[in-house]
């Protein structure tokens, strides 16, 4: 995390093509040599600023950090009031953020983060990541309504995450209810956590892990990433893109459209039309997943004729050549 000031001096550097020191000096009330040692800050994360004698300092490079700056250069407007902290490492951007929201946290906060000590996936499984090589963030919502009409919000974010990496020509495919895969590889996952009473939702957070660069250990868990696919973006753009498409999909399904996000889930799908084993709560269901209902429950249907609704529970794919 930038301290209040290198922040300011950043703002200023990135706000022109050439700022001199004087300036920047001026307008944050500094002395020459406070200007100089937060341009060495900056410089030591990587940041590339040229200075010129008598013309002053311009970036000629920026780190891979997305760090709040670099994400709003990439971020399109949208109706999500999006405020970007970046920590270089913490335990979890999901546990982080669901202690905001209890404090009182806006609808809109992101935590991202380079590395998670403790990083949560579904099921109570431990997320892992090598630091800088993930995309690795939670975003906050408060949708104003009761948590069971937000079943079909993990899906929808799914679609988000999905159409992001789509843009950037990774050929990813959805595996209900919320893996991104590329082939059979899993290349995101995502954690969305409800907080709320029957009638009322505090909170959902939506946190989304990306891989971004391979590492032997990836292969292991049969899991692939963005730079197997295609040159990645750095990962401010790349984060600017996905909360397009959160905000995006998130305001449609608030304005009713929820059946048309899930026709593009099904559209995104790796698991319909497939032969699936659904290890859930009461025990296994095997058959072909035929499509998934509007709250987001996967329909599947058994070889005894029944088509059966399935709320929750862990897919796997048969392999194809067995199908
Ligand atoms: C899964 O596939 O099981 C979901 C993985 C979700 C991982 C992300 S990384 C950012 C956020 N913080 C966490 O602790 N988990 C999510």
């Amino acid at each position: 995390m930038l301290n209040e000031t290198t922040a300011q001096v950043l703002d200023l550097l990135l706000a022109k093509t050439r700022v001199s020191g004087e300036d920047i000096a001026f307008k944050l009330g500094l002395s020459r040599t406070a200007v100089w040692k937060n341009i060495e800050v900056l410089r030591r994360m990587g940041y590339q600023i040229a200075s010129l004698p008598g013309q002053g300092y311009s970036i000629t490079a920026a780190p891979d950090i997305p760090l709040p700056q670099e994400v709003r250069r990439y971020l399109e407007p949208s109706h999500l009031p999006w405020q970007v902290e970046y920590m270089p490492q913490c335990t979890s951007t999901n546990t982080l953020l669901k202690q905001r929201a209890i404090q009182g946290a806006p609808e809109g906060l992101v935590l991202v983060t380079d590395h998670q000590t403790a990083g949560r996936g579904r099921r109570g499984r431990e997320w892992q990541d090598a630091p800088g090589n993930s995309l690795l963030f939670s975003a906050l919502l408060r949708p104003s309504l009761p948590p069971a009409a937000l079943l079909p919000l993990t899906l929808i974010m799914g679609v988000a995450v999905g159409d992001a990496l789509m843009s950037l020509g990774v050929l990813c495919q959805l595996k209900w209810p919320n893996d991104i895969l590329v082939g059979e590889a899993k290349i995101c996952g995502i954690l969305t956590e409800i907080s709320g009473e029957i009638d009322h939702t505090d909170f959902a957070v939506v946190g989304v892990g990306i891989n971004i660069r391979s590492r032997p250990e990836l292969a292991e868990y049969g899991a692939t990433s963005v730079d197997e696919h295609v040159v990645p973006p750095v990962r401010a753009q790349l984060l600017a893109a996905v909360l397009g498409e959160i905000a995006r999909r998130y305001g449609e399904f608030l304005a009713g459209g929820r059946r048309d996000i899930l026709k593009r889930w099904e559209s995104m799908s790796a698991t319909l039309h497939r032969t699936v084993v659904v290890h859930t709560p009461s025990g296994d269901i095997t058959g072909t997943a035929i499509g998934v209902n509007c709250e987001g429950a996967l329909l599947v249907s058994t070889a005894d004729g029944q088509d059966v609704v399935v709320n929750t529970g862990e897919v796997s794919l048969r392999h194809r050549k067995h199908e």
